[in-house]
């Protein structure tokens, strides 16, 4: 399957996304940056055109699909453009910075009528893969906890730049690592309808700046001078309709060793409890047969494990976009997640349990 490929942002995850399309078998026509030599240096391993006009990149037919690569803030603008350009879209995390805004995108999107994919890439891991059979086998009987957590030791991304500013980024880690979490957990469980989340959030790494010697700082190096109005560390709990209860915990920093804490998945049934590392090789399933207590542990194979999974979710909106098969991450699970992330921040403000705005498991 082959797609004529530009990306919209040569930063971090704008460069993940040209080696992914590489490897998948596309590699990207134009990488576009307002960086010009960003741009450049991002566009030269795939020897591909590097452009600073948006204007002049989406106005071209010899492209048909756009992933949106950009801060937060620009995602469901450009989106709109770009599928008002007539091309599919692959569209980063979060989908947008309000439920509000992915109604633009689904609008758009329907009018243009074209593609929209939602980058929720752990979907694409090949433990979340597996997990979703076991799941789908009965191996666990009814689900009635999930948890879900992404800990960093060193991780701000971009510490004073737009990540931590809350006009551009919308929020902190709960925006950032959120969209992951709470897509994973409702992804496994058949996306049943979350009613209400209660949050709390803490800011504390921002000020003073830490010391970023002991790490490489994703989205550029800190800027003492900038801006940290986010919060950087959240617990969370999701009661669904169904009865399913979800707690998330995720810290962009925190002093703990990496994979003190893993960045797991843990999800608790009546027949089988399962947990795995979503950056990890294997799952471990804990349930009883024949009156016996027996631990299973499914090891992920050899060279398909957590690096595959921007790869993998290339090929699968490549394949979307020569099919015209609508993907598995719509816009609506997108709106979904942002419903319960809105939901989230309500209730850090409010200080106690909101309701979530709408029928989330559309
Ligand atoms: N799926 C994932 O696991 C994952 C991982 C990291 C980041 N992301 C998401 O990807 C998005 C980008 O993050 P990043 O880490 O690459 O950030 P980044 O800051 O490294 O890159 C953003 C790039 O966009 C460019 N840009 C800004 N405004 C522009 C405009 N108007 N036109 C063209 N280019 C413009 C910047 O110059 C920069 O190069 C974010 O929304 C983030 O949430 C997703």
């Amino acid at each position: 399957m082959s797609i004529r490929l530009g990306i919209i942002g040569s930063g971090g995850i704008g460069q993940v996304h040209a080696q992914a399309a590489s490897d998948a078998g596309h590699a990207a026509k134009v990488l576009c940056d307002l960086d010009a030599d960003r741009a450049a240096e991002a566009a030269k391993p795939w020897r591909a055109e590097a452009m600073t006009d948006v204007d002049a990149m989406l106005a071209r037919d010899d492209l048909d699909a756009i992933v949106v690569a950009l801060p937060n803030c620009l995602h469901a603008p450009m989106a709109c453009r770009a599928l008002a350009a007539g091309k599919n879209v692959l569209l980063e995390k979060p989908m947008a910075m309000s439920v509000s805004e992915c109604e633009d995108v689904i609008s758009a999107r329907d009018a243009a009528a074209r593609l929209l994919q939602v980058g929720f890439v752990c979907r694409f891991a090949a433990t979340v893969q597996a997990a979703r059979r076991f799941i789908e086998a009965g191996r666990l009987g009814r689900i009635y906890h999930v948890r879900a957590a992404m800990y960093r030791r060193r991780g701000i991304p971009g510490l004073g730049r737009w990540f931590t500013t809350r006009e551009q980024s919308g929020g902190g880690v709960m925006i950032d690592l959120g969209p992951h979490l709470v897509d994973l957990a409702l992804h496994l469980v058949d996306r049943p309808e979350v009613v209400s989340a209660n949050a709390v959030a803490t800011s504390i790494f921002g000020s003073p700046v830490y010391e970023y010697r002991f790490t490489n700082m994703w989205a550029g190096p800190p800027n003492p001078e900038g801006t940290f109005d986010v919060e950087d560390g959240a617990s969370v709990m999701l009661r669904c309709a169904d009865g399913l209860t979800v707690s998330l915990e995720m810290a962009w920093a925190s002093h703990l060793p990496d994979g003190t804490l893993p960045d797991g998945v843990t999800l608790f049934g009546e027949k089988g409890a399962m947990h795995f590392d979503i950056w990890g090789d294997h799952l471990v399933i804990g349930t009883e047969m024949d009156g016996e207590l027996v631990d299973v542990k499914h090891t992920i194979p050899e060279g398909e494990g957590w690096g595959t999974a921007f790869r993998r979710q290339h090929e699968n909106f490549a394949a979307n976009c020569s099919s015209g098969t609508a993907p598995a991450a719509t816009a609506e699970h997108g709106r979904s997640v942002q419903a319960v992330l809105e939901a989230m921040y309500a209730s850090v403000a409010a200080g106690t349990t909101v309701t979530v705005g709408e029928a989330v498991g559309a």
